[in-house]
């Protein structure tokens, strides 16, 4: 069925990196509203926006103390209001980043429930006696912070509580139909006021194991040079997390025309189809981490089959998402392309890959111009907290600082996080005071002025994408078909819808490559394939050269070969 967020092109912001407008150092609200003829200029047409509401801001805004006011940092009610009105003005959307798996402990929620074991919020949160003086199990946080234990002792009440991230962030009860109320409410005034949707953190980890067992594969540090691994398993995808998005559904999302897009960690196509299949009514699409947040760098052959297999969650009625960076990744250019011999090459060729393929395409700030990775020198240059945790582990088991902090640097998410870089002025353009965070120092050759002003720049590349998809339905509705699924390079599928068959050529990588001699055969033979678009400016239909991608429309009646 058409829908438009499957129509739709999202563009992230990471509020506190993109524009800041009063000199703190922080961007803001005022300056998404200043830059919002830039993303309709690139042709997305949904914005989403990394939480900003009131938090201490311990991981970035995702640790909430009021989920119904704007941190003033990023600026006032009445300028949410502004932006939402400037956004719809221009024919676009917005959806929130939404938080329900847990708060921040200076949620008024959290101080109450603290206080004492009959508070009226005591149950808005989990909270357990200890075992044999210990904590209630093995679990570790996400974090690695502290001492890695999931929970945290309270003395007012002599019990810990739960938290998966930081202890600055505890995780919510959802047994309790008094939170779910409160949170049902909170989300329909977010509708109410007319946000399009969310994005909704942690989804499948909101509901929680049964009696909270001990999990198989405890965090027991140093286990060789990357520290200890901690078991992410425990809370996802538990029993009854189904029934509680379809009663969110029922209760909230079916009575508005939005969009939920669910972050789900340990979740493969096999898994996802139950929560975005149509008819169960539960969520219309999930970010998976299997390319983009693999450890493991995601390889030509590897990257086809995990796309073969997301394919069938579109053929089973369900929807996907197709992303390659956001605010918890590594730079796409830097992790899958080469940032610097090829970089406008690879950062194209990668954009061609995510626009052409199924689902809804999400555009993380900065990556429309091939902004990259950052290498700062020290440890205090980092600012994240799995980063630093992790780091800290690492150090504590015996391993030198230097090779923690090269281990870490690749996946560290403050690649992503360094301000948004608008030209080559002073920090990048980003603010006139000192940045939260320092800007990456290629700013001077990589900015949003400096790629408008030329012709074949990422920005102009992606701005070419993206007025394609608006034209042509094939890149949302068409079929998807792979050619050549183990060759170890060139990744070749098609597109078909109605009449019309695109052939998407891409080496995924920086070397020369031989085109196969039947696609070779059948590019020479049919004089009616038109090349659509190539990020080279000449190509010879025997050779694909380095982090070439070259999209072919075959209109039917002409296919041959
Ligand atoms: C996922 C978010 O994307 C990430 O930035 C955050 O640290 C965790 N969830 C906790 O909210």
């Amino acid at each position: 069925m058409k829908q438009w967020w499957k129509e739709a092109i999202i563009y992230q912001i990471y509020t506190k990196s993109f524009n800041d407008t009063n000199g703190d150092g922080i961007g803001d609200l005022r300056g998404i509203i200043e830059k919002l003829d830039y993303i309709k200029s690139l042709g997305a047409d949904v914005i989403w926006l990394n939480p900003i509401y009131c938090s201490p801001d311990v991981d970035n805004g995702y640790d909430i103390s009021d989920y119904q006011n704007i941190d003033p940092r990023y600026g006032t009610m009445d300028e949410f209001k502004e932006l939402l009105n400037e956004i719809h003005q221009r024919g676009m959307r917005l959806i929130m980043d939404m938080v329900l798996n847990h708060t921040s402990d200076e949620h008024l929620w959290f101080q109450e429930s603290k206080k004492s074991k009959n508070n009226p919020y005591r149950n808005y949160y989990i909270w357990r006696p200890g075992k044999d003086g210990k904590e209630p199990n093995n679990w570790g946080n996400y974090f690695y912070e502290g001492k890695g234990s999931a929970w945290e002792y309270d003395n007012t009440t002599g019990e810990y509580y739960l938290h998966n991230y930081s202890k600055k962030m505890p995780d919510l009860n959802w047994d309790n139909p008094e939170l779910k109320n409160s949170m049902c409410n909170m989300m329909r005034w977010w509708l109410d006021m007319g946000v399009d949707g969310f994005r909704m953190d942690a989804i499948n980890r909101l509901v929680k194991p049964k009696g909270l067992p001990d999990s198989p594969n405890p965090p027991t540090p140093p286990v060789g040079v990357y520290g200890y691994v901690v078991d992410r398993t425990m809370c996802a995808n538990q029993p009854g997390i189904h029934e509680l998005l379809h009663e969110l559904n029922q209760r909230v999302f079916q009575h508005y025309n939005m969009m939920v897009v669910g972050e789900t960690g340990n979740v493969d196509s096999a898994i996802a189809i139950d929560y975005v299949k149509e008819e169960r009514q539960e969520i219309n699409m999930v970010f998976h981490f299997e390319i983009a947040k693999n450890p493991i760098l995601v390889d030509a052959v590897k990257f086809k089959e995990i796309q073969r297999r997301w394919w069938h969650v579109v053929e089973e009625h369900g929807w996907i998402t197709q992303y390659l960076s956001n605010h918890d990744t590594p730079r796409q250019v830097s992790r899958f392309g080469n940032d610097t011999e090829y970089l406008y090459e690879s950062a194209t060729m990668l954009a061609t890959l995510m626009h052409t393929h199924p689902g809804t395409v999400y555009i993380y700030q900065g990556e429309e111009i091939g902004m990259t990775n950052v290498n700062f020198p020290s440890i205090e240059y980092y600012n994240e907290k799995y980063t630093v945790g992790k780091y800290e582990t690492m150090v504590e088991s015996g391993i030198e600082p230097m090779q923690a902090l090269n281990s870490l640097k690749m996946m560290s998410r403050d690649n992503v996080r360094t301000p948004m870089q608008w030209n080559n002025k002073v920090h990048g353009g980003f603010t006139t005071g000192t940045p939260w965070m320092h800007v990456n120092p290629n700013y001077k050759e990589i900015n949003v002025e400096k790629e408008e002003q030329t012709q074949h720049s990422v920005l102009n590349y992606y701005k070419i994408l993206t007025s394609l998809r608006k034209k042509n339905p094939i890149m949302v509705y068409g079929s998807y078909h792979q050619l050549y699924e183990s060759d170890p390079e060139l990744i070749v599928y098609e597109r078909t819808y109605e009449e019309v068959t695109w052939l998407v050529i891409c080496n995924f990588y920086g070397n020369k490559h031989k085109m196969p001699d039947k696609l070779e055969k059948r590019l020479r033979e049919n004089s009616k394939i038109r090349l659509l678009l190539s990020n080279y400016y000449s190509n010879d239909k025997s050779t694909i050269k380095p982090y070439e991608a070259c999209i072919y429309e075959i209109k039917i009646g002409d296919m041959k070969g």
